[in-house]
């Protein structure tokens, strides 16, 4: 069991309708989405429809893209259309197209006309906007969820977590390019279980901004106690468990994670 909390700056169309849908929808449901009402919405058959249409089936043709990030625009003047993926850093191509594909079908179904929207699932993020969203940093809408189960230490816990996700902030920010910006790693106290923790920014963020939004995401679920949390915003997000939910990279260069 988890509570899972949602929170925004943005008005949004929800959870009801949300509901409803994805049980008549074959794709697998979004963790979160959020069909956000700030920038308006597209009548059917619209010119920005089309766009979006547009848009998002080159995203999901697109075969080229093999390092998880998609930022692709498409359209003229107050039709453009912009649109972020990403997949977490260590999910294969073929996989992470899948997941991308599978947003962009239940994401207009979830928001047939909202100009702009999100939705996450485990693996990947897609968010569009008729604003240009390449380089900002946002941390709104977000959500996160934390397991209701406590730790056996709480205090030695919270201390080993949250040096683990600085310490895979300081990675992510710092060695992450504008390809990956994702680190992994776990760490064990002495009479503790082993904590698997991910954190990732969207690498169109500079160094600063990732390092800010990972700082303000962790700060919604730190202190908690609890075994497993999870928090997601656009621009990044962070994961931890008690078990491994990540495929170690290959090679060690590929994804650095800490030895702590
Ligand atoms: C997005 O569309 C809304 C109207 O639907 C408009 O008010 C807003 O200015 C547009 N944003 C941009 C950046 O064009
Ligand atoms: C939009 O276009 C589709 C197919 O071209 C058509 O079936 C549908 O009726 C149109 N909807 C509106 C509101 O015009
Ligand atoms: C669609 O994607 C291809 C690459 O797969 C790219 O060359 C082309 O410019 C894209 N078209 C649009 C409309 O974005
Ligand atoms: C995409 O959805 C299909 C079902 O429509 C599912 O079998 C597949 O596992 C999903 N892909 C991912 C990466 O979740
Ligand atoms: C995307 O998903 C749809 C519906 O699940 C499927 O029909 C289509 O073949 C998929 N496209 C790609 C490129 O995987
Ligand atoms: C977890 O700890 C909190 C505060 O220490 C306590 O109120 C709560 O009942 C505990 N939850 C469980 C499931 O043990
Ligand atoms: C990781 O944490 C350890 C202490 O827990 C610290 O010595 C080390 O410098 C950290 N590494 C990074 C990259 O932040
Ligand atoms: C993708 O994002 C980068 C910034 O990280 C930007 O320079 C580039 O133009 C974007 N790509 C497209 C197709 O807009
Ligand atoms: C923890 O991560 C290191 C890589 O930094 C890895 O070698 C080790 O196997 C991991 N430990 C566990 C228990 O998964």
């Amino acid at each position: 069991m988890a509570v899972v909390v949602s929170s925004r700056l943005h008005s949004y169309v929800c959870c009801l309708l949300f509901i409803i849908i994805s049980q008549a929808s074959a794709q697998p449901s979004f963790l979160n989405h959020f069909c956000l009402s700030d920038e308006g919405s597209f009548t059917a058959n619209s010119t920005y429809h089309t766009n979006l249409n547009t848009l998002l089936s080159n995203l999901t043709s697109n075969t080229q893209i093999d390092y998880g990030f998609y930022n692709l625009s498409y359209g003229e003047n107050s039709d453009k259309v912009y649109a972020i993926g990403v997949c977490r850093g260590d999910v294969k191509p073929d996989e992470c197209r899948s997941c991308i594909n599978n947003s962009t079908v239940l994401l207009t179904q979830l928001c047939p006309n909202q100009k702009e929207a999100i939705g996450w699932y485990d693996k990947c993020m897609l968010r569009y906007s008729n604003r240009s969203i390449f380089g900002l940093m946002e941390t709104s809408p977000l959500f996160y969820t934390l397991e209701f189960v406590n730790a056996t230490n709480v205090d030695q816990f919270n201390q080993v977590l949250d040096n683990l996700v600085s310490n895979l902030t300081g990675i992510a920010a710092a060695s992450g390019d504008s390809l990956r910006k994702y680190a992994a790693g776990n760490s064990t106290a002495p009479n503790l279980e082993t904590i698997y923790g991910v954190v990732q920014c969207t690498p169109d963020l500079s160094q600063q901004d990732c390092n800010r939004c990972l700082v303000e995401a962790f700060s919604r679920i730190t202190s908690s106690g609890k075994i497993s949390g999870r928090v997601a915003t656009p621009s990044c997000n962070i994961r931890y468990e008690n078990y491994r939910f990540y495929d170690e990279p290959s090679t060690t260069a590929d994804a650095p994670a800490p030895s702590l």
